[in-house]
């Protein structure tokens, strides 16, 4: 069924703009916190000292307030292609505002420097991407050498499709994507974790 809907239109853009973003945001913040939680707990432990963490795909930003209240070292960015939710985003980071920011972008084609980040973190965001395989090599453009790509999605996400990408390309290094499990505290509610390295 999933894959149906997101075979027919995988940016869902009236779902993320509008009303819609907001009842988006009033869910992340308030009914799914814990999933946020458990997200930013892993990135934490993970993150180099001071790195600077970009998510892909950010939403409402739930997932950098949580992780700018664990690391106040971290310099975090967020970047979507939906101008609501961006707009959404700064809001709920205004807390935060000397060491988080959110620009609007598209992973294809993101607006941002080569070897800009230590860190790429996504989640559940890559099951709407138009274009996985594109997304890849703009990813490993931004990344810094020895960065990692951490992407936390439903079981359906295209996993396969960003793993062959890489392969294609012959960008990030060449290994074989780690996929785990991920516990996210909300029963039927599973995320696979996937982790590219450049
Ligand atoms: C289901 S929401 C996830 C938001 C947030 N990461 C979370 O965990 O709640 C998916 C988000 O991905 C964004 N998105 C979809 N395609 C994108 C693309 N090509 N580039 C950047 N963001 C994209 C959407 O605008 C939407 O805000």
């Amino acid at each position: 069924m999933h894959e149906l809907i997101h075979r027919r239109r995988r940016n869902l853009p009236n779902a993320f703009a509008g009303h819609p973003s907001r009842v988006y945001d009033f869910v992340a913040r308030r009914v799914l916190r814990v999933v946020y939680r458990r997200v930013a707990a892993d990135i934490a432990t993970v993150a180099p000292q001071g790195a600077q963490v970009l998510d892909v795909g950010t939403g409402p930003g739930v997932l950098l307030v949580e992780l700018a209240a664990r690391r106040p070292d971290l310099r975090l960015t967020g970047v979507d292609l939906s101008a609501d939710m961006v707009a959404t985003a700064r809001r709920n980071l205004t807390p935060f505002a000397d060491r988080a920011r959110a620009h609007v972008g598209d992973v294809t084609s993101l607006p941002f420097e080569d070897q800009s980040f230590d860190l790429i973190v996504s989640s559940i965001s890559t099951h709407h991407w138009d274009d996985p395989e594109g997304a890849v090599p703009e990813l490993a453009r931004v990344l810094r050498p020895g960065g990692r790509v951490y992407i936390y999605d439903f079981p359906f996400a295209p996993f396969d499709r960003l793993a062959t990408s890489a392969a294609t390309h012959s960008v990030l290094n060449g290994q074989t994507p780690e996929r785990s499990r991920l516990r996210t505290g909300v029963l039927f509610l599973p995320y696979v974790r996937f982790v590219m390295s450049a």
